[in-house]
């Protein structure tokens, strides 16, 4: 922020200048209408001169003030963007388990606006505030018993605005928590409109978001009530004020104890005490308003990252790939209890081995595989890559030689080939090719008019759910990682092709360790070892044959995914 104080000084130096231009005008207006009423009719060219300089002075030195500070509450607005979007990126899994994208959208969009109005207001407030001293001033120096008429009106208008403050901030949360409600809606229904149009609950999401607009209209209607009633009266008090300051000036006047140049001089003074003060009003409201917005950014940036570097962490540049679990402890932090998913989970793979991870739904496969990419830190035990605890390696090097594909990958909207290229962007259209040949996507590629530069993602090319599988198959071997980590990536993929994706990993992996995490008896007989898992713990571990023979479970296992395959679920 040091960097912005000189702009900063030059907006608070225009701003001074203006202000003085702004409060001259009554006075030099006052010496000429006194000049030209007191009957010595004396030249007034130079009043007008002086008049017109002042008026230009505040025009430039107001507009300078206003355009510096919105210039730097705008780059305040994007270095704070820039802070909360660092940490985001530096935030572990766990923090976006618990946190919803709208969530996190409205803390970098709303909040940071709601701070960066209050900074571009609060100056041009500060400075209505001088102005309204430096009138008040002039005003006594004037007259002393016509201020105090002039300013009768304030406290009224104080106890006012203090009540319209009350009743307006608390409805204007409710309207933009019902605006995010009804925003919420519609985001469900564009994302989520596959669902609804298969299950023909068109009617009862419109019933659902026409119930959600009213709230909102309500809200928003009684706001504008509120306002109706509240206005009309604060605008009307300045005028109040300089009725009566007409009618005992005026008194005065007509007595001879003022000048007519002094009445008008003093009544612009009235006009200009008005302005500051419900300025006032509106920047202790957003003030609130920030307060709670930077409330909320604190929260986020206060949540420390889980996954840290160790001081000191190794890097590794290429592993041989010997990855092991040695009586592993792990539960997901849900609210304040942590359930045990993996319970005492030991298991070592051996470089170049292919294993298949095979379990029950939801016994804690992923999680193995999220831990050996540190995507969460076990409790207790320790996850060695080449012998070395994964915690004492520097994160970046360790996922440069564990790569993940999941069941459900994400597409980004950028050309497929920058997709597969995700994770080593300078890769060569050669090597992406490579990636998706072995990936068995490469045909399916090239048949498409546009190729590799075709556009995907949520406005691009709709890709079928094995396609994607493949193209986050292609992303992760472009890697060309030393464990390769299959968690069901291919559970949607036709069963002819993944005989051929096999029989390309085979060839191509040549001393890479893969684990693959499955359901299907075809994926599993792409493994050397099958390494069977139940309750958190390595059951049993064998070829396929060893395991069929001795394990009524894991028979069972299979048996049971089999069941559901065929009952439409892909596990
Ligand atoms: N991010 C998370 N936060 C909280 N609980 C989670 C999270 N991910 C998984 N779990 C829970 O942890 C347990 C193990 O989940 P995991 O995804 O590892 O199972 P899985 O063996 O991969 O299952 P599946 O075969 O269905 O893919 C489940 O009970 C699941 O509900
Ligand atoms: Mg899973």
């Amino acid at each position: 922020m040091a960097v912005h104080r000189p702009l900063l000084a030059i907006a608070v130096f225009c701003g001074l200048v203006g202000l003085a231009a702004q409060v001259g005008v009554p006075a030099v207006a006052r010496w000429a209408i006194d000049a030209a009423t007191d009957g010595r009719g004396g030249d007034l060219r130079t009043f007008v001169i002086a008049l017109a300089g002042l008026a230009v002075a505040r025009a430039l030195c107001g507009g300078t003030y206003r355009h510096l500070l919105f210039k730097l509450s705008l780059r305040l607005d994007t270095e704070l963007r820039m802070i909360l979007y660092r940490h985001l990126t530096r935030l572990s899994f766990s923090f976006y388990d618990r946190t919803t994208s709208g969530d996190v959208i409205s803390r970098a969009n709303t909040d940071i606006r709601s701070i960066q109005i209050l900074f571009a207001f609060a100056p041009v407030a500060g400075m209505a505030m001088l102005t309204f001293f430096l009138a008040f001033a002039l005003m006594l120096t004037i007259h002393v018993p016509l201020t105090f008429v002039a300013l009768a009106t304030l406290p009224v208008a104080t106890v006012l605005g203090n009540r319209y403050r009350n009743t307006f901030l608390p409805l204007s949360w409710i309207i933009q928590g019902r605006s995010a409600e009804v925003a919420t809606i519609v985001d469900e229904n564009v994302n989520g409109t596959r669902v609804v149009k298969s299950f023909a609950a068109e009617r009862a999401e419109i019933a659902k978001l026409a119930r959600s607009a009213r709230r909102l209209q309500w809200a928003s209607a009684t706001s504008v009530d509120v306002r109706a009633r509240y206005n009309p009266l604060l605008e009307a008090l300045p005028r109040v004020a300089m009725g009566l300051v007409l009618l005992y000036g005026g008194w005065l006047a007509i007595d001879g104890q003022v000048s007519i140049g002094t009445l008008f001089a003093f009544n612009a003074y009235v006009i200009m005490l008005q302005l500051p003060f419900r300025m006032a009003g509106f920047l202790v409201m957003q003030s609130q308003r920030a307060a709670a917005s930077a409330e909320r950014i604190f929260q986020v940036l206060d949540t420390t990252p889980e996954i840290t570097e160790s001081p000191g962490a190794r890097t590794l540049d290429r592993a041989e790939g010997r990855l092991e679990f040695d009586d592993v402890m792990f539960g997901y932090a849900d609210g304040r209890a942590r359930r045990g998913v993996l319970d005492g989970f030991s298991c070592r793979i051996e470089p170049g081995e292919t294993v298949a991870l095979v379990g029950p739904t939801g016994c804690g496969k992923s999680t193995v595989a999220r831990l050996a990419a540190r995507f969460y830190d076990a409790t207790a035990g320790t996850v060695r890559l080449d012998g070395v605890d994964v915690r004492s390696l520097e994160v970046a090097s360790l996922r440069r030689n564990i790569a993940v594909a999941f069941d459900e990958p994400f597409l980004f909207s950028v050309s497929l080939r920058d997709n597969i290229a995700f994770g080593r962007p300078e890769a060569s259209l050669g090597d992406v090719m490579r990636a998706a040949r072995a990936a068995q996507i490469h045909e399916t590629i090239a048949a498409l008019p546009e190729g590799y530069d075709t556009i995907s993602g949520e406005r691009g090319y709709t890709l079928s759910g094995g396609q994607r599988q493949r193209i986050a198959l292609a992303r992760a071997l472009l890697m060309d990682p030393s464990v390769l980590i299959l968690d069901d990536a291919v559970s949607a993929v036709d069963m002819g092709v993944e005989e051929a994706i096999g029989a390309a990993l085979r060839e191509e992996r040549a001393g890479r360790t893969t684990l693959i995490i499955a359901h299907r008896l075809s994926t599993i007989s792409l493994a050397d070892r099958v390494v069977f898992t139940e309750g958190g713990a390595v059951v049993a571990t064998g070829t396929h044959a060893e395991l069929m023979a001795t394990e009524p479970r894991y028979v069972q296992v299979l048996a049971d995914a089999e069941a559901r395959a065929d009952a439409g679920g892909s596990h």
